[in-house]
């Protein structure tokens, strides 16, 4: 099957809490790229991210992974998804933890032991995930995660609480991984990290402000900073609006 889109959102509207928290977002995620959600806190990132792996219940509109309805059995084995609490058991070490995600889908120590490499956490592999900082457990996290080599890595948050260094380090990976065929949809509230995606999805209050590549969302705001790029996105929306 060929799809140059791996994942599409259309027209989708989603409530919480009888709120409405999602307006109708469509957007578009390529294959084989690192695609950051970007937004501030409360801006529906998570919902988006919940709507695209299939555990959030819509209003309306249309959600499709590889060709799928989202949350469709068929994906089950081809989406992967970190959540933003870490989702380790914290009374078994890192190894264990990866070994057992890994026996889920028939794979073995080698393929634990690359993934906790892979994160950066080769030195506290033996470590209980209970003993482990917030940082390097979200990255315990990520490595069950990326275990079973998913076509589709859907992130939230994975580099809050990281020190710089490891989270160049976690882009890279990303960026390596995405290199291989591999889709990535990573949110973040922090700007700073648009500028090493592909693609950026700009939400906020529910709606998307932008759905370009950084160079795109650089040109249609005339500004070289995204951060400043973003605020005049939202600005222009405003005056539109009123
Ligand atoms: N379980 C829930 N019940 C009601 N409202 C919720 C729930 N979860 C999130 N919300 C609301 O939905 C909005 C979007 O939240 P969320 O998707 O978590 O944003 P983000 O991940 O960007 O911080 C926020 O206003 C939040 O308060
Ligand atoms: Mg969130």
């Amino acid at each position: 099957m060929n799809y140059q889109s791996a994942i599409e959102v259309s027209g989708l509207v989603v409530e919480r809490g009888r709120r409405r928290v999602l307006h109708g977002i469509d957007c578009s995620i390529p294959v084989g790229s690192v695609t950051g959600l970007l937004g501030p806190s409360g801006s529906g990132k998570t919902t988006l991210i919940r709507a695209v792996v299939g555990v959030q219940i819509v209003k309306a509109g249309t959600v499709t992974v590889l060709g799928q309805p989202a949350g469709s059995a068929a994906l089950r084995r081809t989406v992967g998804y970190v959540t933003q609490a870490p989702s380790v058991y914290a009374d078994l070490s890192v190894r264990e933890n990866a070994r057992y995600f890994a026996s889920l889908y028939g794979l073995g120590a080698t393929e634990a032991d690359q993934a906790i490499a892979d994160v950066g956490l080769a030195s506290a592999a033996r470590q209980l995930v209970g003993n482990l900082s917030g940082g390097q457990r979200s990255r315990a996290s990520l490595a069950c995660a990326m275990v079973a080599s998913p076509e589709v890595l859907v992130l939230d948050e994975p580099t809050v609480g990281q020190d710089p260094v490891l989270r160049a380090d976690l882009w890279a990976k990303f960026h390596e991984m995405a290199a291989r065929g591999t889709t990535l949809l990573v949110s973040s509230h922090v700007m700073d990290e648009a500028g090493r995606c592909d693609r950026l999805l700009l939400i906020r209050d529910g709606e998307m402000i932008a759905d370009d590549t950084p160079a795109g969302v650089r040109a249609a705001a005339s500004t070289e900073d995204l951060d400043e790029a973003f605020l005049r996105l939202i600005r222009e929306r405003e005056e539109v609006a009123a």
